[in-house]
């Protein structure tokens, strides 16, 4: 029979564990809104014990984000649980998260704990969860590299103390999809009461083969699938949602079941997810990357024509992909260009909208046609930002075959204008060695990319920064121009912005892992 396939998101939680991938509150919670948007089931908001920030976020999506359960991660301890509930109280539909390891190595190494000791932790813990929420999921870590035996006893212990959900982590991505399937089979012939919860998988990238493996776990008795947007997380990262929600329903003749996401959101999301994150999207990933819709050889591009299903197994529409991208130009007006970013789902505050439609006038000016990238590059420069302590006002940069790379660069801090020049190995170094110098915040730049967001000369360049604060944080900055140094500039004082938001309120972004 058929059965509805839970999508349990933790791209805020897990997703957010890579190194880099910091989200302020505000990124968060826009994530959190276009997930629910979506439809998944389920949001993993954070681990709220981990640290202020990750405490108000899944307070703020849980008390303004409508629709999916919204859950907060916890070791079984009892001060992570009940943390975790001041954070979740206020949710329509809370879920405590608890978690703690059951293989050998991590009994001995890690927790320094016998079998013993840590089923009575888990117990206790789940026990005292269920004492807040009816809606209490419990993860055995490291599952896959556990004693079969033990963590079936552990599995029917954590049912018998209230958990409602039981997942199966294989969190450093050991597994292969065989085996995957027989541990899922196996847990649903052995535990007695495996019948009363809900069996799910969560599954690592190390070797490629978390959306295998998360298939197999379905296959053979799971009913909710934890993953993240664009496959984003710990190392290699989780299994990507968009993968599997698009197998589930692309090959659902064969798989047998549904999942209730609205793949018609997925670009959306997993452009967002790109933007506010600073990681691009391989062009060749499957469903979300750039080339995934495209048809190069000759022959191909025939049978595409003549009938799409010849060589698309997917309709592009399905995933949010439109057929036409070009849309807007020099004479379009802003009446244009609201609805189009209504159509390409961003909802701007009276500040937000005059500052993007100013930026897209100066884009047409330089540049014929603007598409919807061109469009989504710019309204994220405005949007996943925080108050400007430093505003770029002027930059000239001279560089050449034979002249000393320099920079002369004016920013605005309060009522105060700080102008410097200086010189470096090439133009970006000389620009951000005159910011360095005028801003005197200290940090590390620790990546530097560029890319441009369309084809041909004249397209905007999308450059992408993380710097490292003193205490170890890492903060992104993204800037977009059709000057790539200009673009430079923009997304180094915007990442020096945040660092220094982030001094004024710790409790934006303080990454800590489980
Ligand atoms: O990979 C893992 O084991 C986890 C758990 C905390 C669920 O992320
Ligand atoms: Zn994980």
């Amino acid at each position: 029979m058929e059965e509805q396939i839970r999508i349990f998101d933790t791209t805020l939680r897990d997703g957010e564990q890579c190194p880099g991938a910091s989200m302020n509150l505000a990124e968060k919670e826009e994530i959190a809104r276009q997930l629910a948007k979506m439809n998944v089931d389920i949001i993993e908001a954070g681990f709220p014990i981990s640290s202020h920030g990750d405490f108000d976020a899944v307070k703020l999506i849980a008390e303004t984000v409508e629709g999916p359960v919204v859950a907060g991660l916890c070791r079984a301890k009892e001060v992570d649980i009940n943390r975790a509930w001041d954070a979740l109280k206020n949710a329509p539909k809370p879920r405590i998260h608890t978690f703690i390891a059951t293989s050998d190595i991590h009994l001995q190494y890690k927790l320094k704990m016998s079998k013993e000791e840590v089923l009575k932790r888990a117990v206790e813990s789940i026990q005292l969860a269920k004492s807040y929420v009816e809606d209490v999921e419990f993860s055995a870590e490291d599952a896959t590299r556990s004693d079969v035996a033990f963590l079936c006893e552990m599995v029917e212990a954590a049912i018998e103390a209230g958990a409602t959900t039981i997942n199966i982590p294989d969190t450093v991505g050991y597994a292969l999809p065989r085996e995957h399937g027989k541990l899922f089979r196996t847990l649903t012939e052995r535990v007695p009461s495996i019948g009363r919860v809900v069996l799910s998988a969560h599954c690592h990238d190390d070797l490629g083969l978390g959306v295998a493996n998360s298939l197999a776990a379905l296959d053979n008795g799971a009913r909710q699938i934890e993953c993240t947007i664009n496959g984003i997380g710990e190392r290699a990262g989780n299994a990507s949602l968009e993968e599997i929600v698009m197998a589930i329903r692309t090959r659902r003749d064969e798989i047998g079941h549904f999942t209730n996401v609205n793949a018609r959101e997925i670009m959306r999301t997993s452009r967002l997810v790109s933007h506010v994150t600073g990681f691009a999207v391989q062009p060749n990933k499957a469903i979300v990357g750039r080339n995934a819709f495209a048809h190069e050889a000759g022959i191909h591009q025939h049978g595409v024509i003549a009938r799409p299903e010849s060589y698309e197994i997917m309709d592009p529409r399905d995933v949010g992909l439109h057929q036409s991208e070009l849309v807007l130009g020099k004479h379009s007006g802003r009446h244009a260009f609201e609805k189009k970013l209504t159509e390409l789902g961003f909802d701007l505050d009276d500040a937000g909208m005059n500052k993007a439609f100013e930026r897209f006038k100066g884009l047409a000016d330089k540049k014929k046609d603007i598409s919807d990238r061109d469009i989504e590059s710019i309204v994220a420069d405005e949007i996943y930002t925080v108050p400007e302590e430093f505003h770029l006002e002027y930059m000239h940069v001279v560089s050449g075959g034979n002249t000393v790379p320099s920079a002369t660069i004016r920013i605005r801090r309060g009522d105060d204008v700080l102008t410097q020049a200086g010189v470096g190995v090439g133009s970006v170094d000389a620009v951000y060695c005159t910011i360095d110098a005028l801003v005197d915040v200290p940090h590390k730049l620790t990546d530097y990319s560029v890319k441009s967001v369309t084809g041909g000369t004249d397209a905007l360049g999308e450059v992408t920064v993380h710097l490292e604060s003193a205490t170890g944080n890492v903060f992104l900055g993204r800037g977009t121009s059709t000057d790539i140094i200009e673009a430079s500039a923009k997304a180094y004082v915007q990442a020096i912005n945040k660092l220094v938001y982030h001094l004024d309120d710790p409790s934006t972004h303080a990454s800590t892992t489980p």
